[in-house]
């Protein structure tokens, strides 16, 4: 149990229940609370403090109220996970009523790097963690955990649940246009543990697998890592340059790419680009790898289908994963495999590690089969919409002398250029210093003439915190010029 210190003056004329409050919330800002941290009973701290409990029952539910406390049924309260929008607030009227308070320094200072805890606004890939329904998907994994069978909790087929592959392969069919059947989905750890797999399917030391430039950065990772020569190819407005594919001679085995949402610059692959691609690979008899990993969101016009369904040759192995429409967390992502390597990658799959949790198999089986999912998304789209029309609206007011929204119509994510001069990688260290966590678009380039930019996420926050970060990043952006 956290014990921490509460200065109450009774003869300030200041309630007691405002000064609890006002020594809590300063406990919790200045990092002597720590999220996930325990706090007192509202009994204990009325002891502690010997005042009444009524002071300290009010001044928990403006706590837990605002965000900065969260109960949990039958084993107490606890300092929030997620950080509240106002403990990043340099102005608000709290911290203007606690004398003494810097939030955001404090908070730095106490915790050390903002970025551990991961949840810095523009932090990249992050989905609204708020939004996800927690109540359904707990109510499903708990009524699984009851009843999981004795052959459900002994080893599981390294292909997966043939229930969650039935449901993920008809969202794919409707949702992607995905042409595909249960049979040739195959359950991972998330699209990261797809891409080694695919390396370790396709790829031999020496050989030689196109990547988009810029790319994202585990993908490079995940493909080279059994010893396989990455070569960056170009990117256009219409996607890979399906032209400096063709100059590049000796056989390429592989082409990664990002058609629905290029990552990290956010266009999407025109059809004629499609088309010239799907042509390339079969001319050089080279395999497509599709990685469609938010494909889900699109702003500006429907969600375009996938590669894989344009394919009519078997060419491309699709990537999809629940880390972005559900959370990262639940690490299930899924393979679309063509029938030609299909006992290739199982086999490769049992020896990386056999299979994936069955718990959470089932629980997904059915979070897809009742709804839930397909509700979810759709909600989550009018959700994205209005966060990531919040955060150009604040890049607009505040940042637009010194950068230019490069490509915003999908996903979760908005890239943006800078001038050519500026060093990206300082001004996102400076942004972490101010509590923002960007990425550095030259972080994704692997060669020369790379593009000073930043990667700004805007799944992970709100619309209130979007506009007050483009803020920070506005005056970040002044202070760097
Ligand atoms: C383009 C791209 N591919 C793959 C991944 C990895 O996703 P997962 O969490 O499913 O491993 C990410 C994560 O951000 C991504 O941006």
């Amino acid at each position: 149990m956290t014990t921490f210190y509460v200065p109450l003056n009774r003869t300030s004329g200041i309630p007691l229940h405002r000064q609890i409050y006002d020594g809590c919330r300063r406990a919790i800002v200045e990092g002597m609370l720590r999220p996930g941290q325990r706090v007192p009973s509202t009994r204990a701290l009325a002891q502690e403090l010997d005042v009444s409990r009524q002071p300290v029952l009010t001044a928990y539910e403006q706590l837990l109220h605002e965000g900065y406390l969260e109960g949990r049924t039958g084993s107490g309260t606890f300092v929030s996970a997620a950080l509240p929008d106002d403990l990043l607030r340099s102005e608000t009227p709290q911290a203007e009523r606690t004398p003494g308070i810097a939030p955001r320094r404090a908070r730095q200072s106490a915790s050390g790097d903002r970025k551990a805890d991961g949840l810095g606004p523009f932090r990249m890939s992050l989905p609204a963690l708020d939004r996800f329904p927690h109540t359904i998907w707990s109510r499903l994994v708990a009524r699984h955990a009851h009843a999981l069978s004795h052959a459900q909790m002994a080893y599981g087929d390294a292909a997966g649940l043939l229930s969650l592959r039935g449901a993920i392969a008809e969202h794919l069919r409707t949702a992607r246009a995905v042409n595909c059947e249960a049979e040739q989905i195959l359950i991972v750890s998330g699209s990261q543990a797809a891409l080694r797999l695919v390396a370790a399917v396709l790829l031999e030391r020496g050989q030689r697998v196109a990547v988009e430039e810029p790319c994202y950065p585990g993908a490079r990772a995940g493909l080279g890592a059994g010893g396989a020569e990455l070569v960056a190819v170009p990117v256009d407005d219409e996607g890979i340059c399906v032209s400096s594919l063709n100059k590049l001679g000796r056989k390429i085995r592989a082409a990664y790419v990002t058609p629905s949402h290029q990552y990290p610059l956010g266009m999407s692959m025109s059809a004629a680009r499609r088309f010239a691609l799907l042509d390339w690979s079969l001319s050089q008899n080279s395999w497509l790898v599709e990685d469609d990993y938010d494909s889900e969101y699109r702003y500006v016009s429907r969600p375009l289908g996938a590669l894989q369904g344009m394919d009519t040759h078997q060419r491309v192995v699709y990537i999809g994963t629940f880390s972005k429409v559900l959370f990262p967390a639940v690490r299930v992502g899924y393979l679309v495999v063509p029938p030609l390597l299909w006992e290739r990658f199982v086999q490769a799959r049992e020896a990386f590690d056999l299979f994936s949790p069955t718990l959470y198999q089932l629980a997904l089986a059915e979070f897809l089969r009742e709804g839930h999912f397909s509700r979810h998304l759709r909600r989550m789209r009018g959700v994205y919409l209005e966060r990531r029309n919040a955060l150009l609206a604040g890049l607009a007011r505040h940042c637009a002398d010194h950068l230019t929204v490069y490509n915003a119509d999908a996903g979760l994510h908005v890239a943006v250029l800078l001038s050519r001069d500026a060093n990206d990688t300082d001004v996102v260290q400076r942004m972490a210093q101010r509590g923002l966590t960007a990425t550095a678009l030259s972080s994704c380039y692997s060669g020369a003439g790379r593009r000073s930019g930043l990667l700004l996420g805007f799944g992970g926050s709100s619309e209130r915190r979007l506009l007050h970060a483009t803020g920070v990043l506005g005056e970040v952006l002044r202070d760097s010029a």
